[in-house]
């Protein structure tokens, strides 16, 4: 029985807008500062800046012109450029990605949710008081379950109604507020008395305590908050139609997803500096950083419940775009409708995210490899499936699809900005052996 035909997005912008809205989210905001805190500051962001370059951008045109030139998940679309080869398994692994990501990315989001409620009861003040308030938070069972359970509800709920209806019309309206709302928080952070030391942090180098493990970290979070390595990418750009321009989309997307990383660390570290926080605090930091700060602001009980309402909207603009690239799959390989698509490996994931939601709790004795179950899932999925998916797909792209087509697909449309043949020897030799290199020696730093 054939299905519903292929939406397509409603204009370029709603593609831009799609792509910033998978792009931005917790990766940003959540993941971004406490990497970047647990690295040593500005090196790491210097380090991951050059990722964001040399690897971020052409992998994106990469995917971008995969998804469109197909019209294919990611599955598909391998398959459909390399008919009878194996290398559909890329797209698989892409696929098996967003399922372990969305599993830890939906309890994240479910502690934002939380907060939501937490800012309006008012935060207390103080650094002691808001690692306290976090601890016990995480710690529980019912609550971290509960709301990763209603996040994903919601996140089925929108990828059931459809790509153009239920994506698009809610990043369109929420990207714009986010930016607005962020740079209050800046500004009540860099005005703290003992801001500057925050600054300095986050801008001076500091580049003799760099480790293999710091490079492969910078890389990882390149290509988790730009959303590379598993399809995603590739998912959205399938729905981009021919007229419209790669190379300046994906120029937006990046810009967008840049800036907003670097805003959220202007509106952390600052603050944590002045009011005293250490830089090591984990996935916890923006549970505990930002509270103590909003304690301290006039009418921080609203701008607290601000912040969280829009964090969670914006962990939901990218958890739907990863529940797409497993439903998607499911779609178009096994004809499933949408909504059972959308509902079973909703289900799925909820499962798979129970471990990581109750690491702090009554796992928190569990470890692999000297990692509690949070820290495991997102190391695996960071540091090792999503290097790995980019490195296979950029080699698929410059050996098997060849750089003649990829650059074809990319500059199809294109007025302004097109790519050249300089991106031939990155997507062929660079971006392969340098990503290769960096996680066999950043794997090793880790376990030893
Ligand atoms: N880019 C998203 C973020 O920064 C996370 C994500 C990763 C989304 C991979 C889709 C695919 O929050
Ligand atoms: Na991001």
């Amino acid at each position: 029985m054939p299905n519903e035909p292929r939406e397509q997005w409603a204009s370029r912008l709603g593609f831009v807008l799609a792509a910033a809205g998978s792009a931005v989210g917790l990766g940003n905001i959540w993941r971004f500062p406490y990497v970047v805190g647990e690295h040593g500051g500005a090196a790491f962001l210097f380090l991951y800046l050059i990722a964001i370059v040399l690897i971020g951008y052409p992998v994106m045109i990469t995917e971008i012109s995969m998804g469109r030139s197909t019209q294919k998940n990611p599955v598909g679309a391998f398959k459909a450029l390399a008919p009878n080869t194996p290398w559909w398994l890329v797209g698989g692994l892409g696929v098996l990605t967003g399922f372990v990501i969305l599993s830890f990315y939906s309890v994240i989001a479910g502690w934002s949710m939380s907060y939501i409620f937490k800012a309006i009861a008012g935060f207390p003040e103080g650094a002691g008081a808001n690692e306290q308030l976090f601890g016990q938070h995480i710690a529980g069972v019912a609550e971290p379950l509960i709301y990763h359970f209603i996040f994903m509800v919601i996140t089925v709920g929108v990828i059931a109604a459809g790509v153009v209806k239920g994506i698009q019309r809610i990043v369109e309206l929420l990207m714009p507020i986010l930016v607005v709302l962020l740079l209050i928080v800046v500004f009540r952070g860099v005005t703290l008395e003992g801001a500057g030391e925050g600054l300095a942090f986050l801008f001076s180098p500091d580049f003799s305590a760099v480790q293999p493990e710091t490079i492969l970290s910078a890389i990882g979070q390149s290509f988790f908050t730009l959303s590379l390595g598993m399809g995603a990418i590739i998912t959205y750009g399938s729905y981009l139609s021919s007229k419209d321009e790669v190379p300046n989309s994906a120029i937006q997307i990046i810009g967008a997803d840049t800036g907003i990383a670097i805003l959220a660390g202007l509106a952390i570290f600052p603050a944590m500096f002045a009011l005293g926080f250490e830089t090591t605090q984990g996935p916890g930091l923006v549970f505990i950083t930002l509270p103590a700060v909003f304690a301290e602001m006039p009418m921080g009980e609203l701008f607290g419940f601000l912040f969280f309402l829009l964090l969670s909207i914006a962990a939901l603009t990218s958890a739907i775009s990863l529940l797409e690239v497993v439903a998607a799959y499911v779609i178009d390989e096994k004809n499933w409708p949408r909504k059972k698509a959308a509902a079973v490996v909703g289900a799925i994931i909820f499962v798979v995210g129970i471990p990581p939601a109750l690491h702090a709790g009554v796992l928190s004795d569990v470890t692999i490899i000297g990692m509690d179950m949070l820290d495991f899932y997102d190391f695996i999925s960071d540091s090792i499936m999503l290097p790995l998916g980019g490195v296979l797909t950029v080699i698929f792209a410059g050996h098997v699809w060849g750089m003649k087509n990829v650059a074809d697909e990319a500059n199809k449309g294109s007025r302004g900005l097109k790519i050249g043949h300089w991106m031939e020897p990155l997507l062929k030799y660079v971006i392969p052996l340098g990503v290769l290199i960096v996680m066999i020696v950043g794997i090793i730093d880790t376990l030893g």
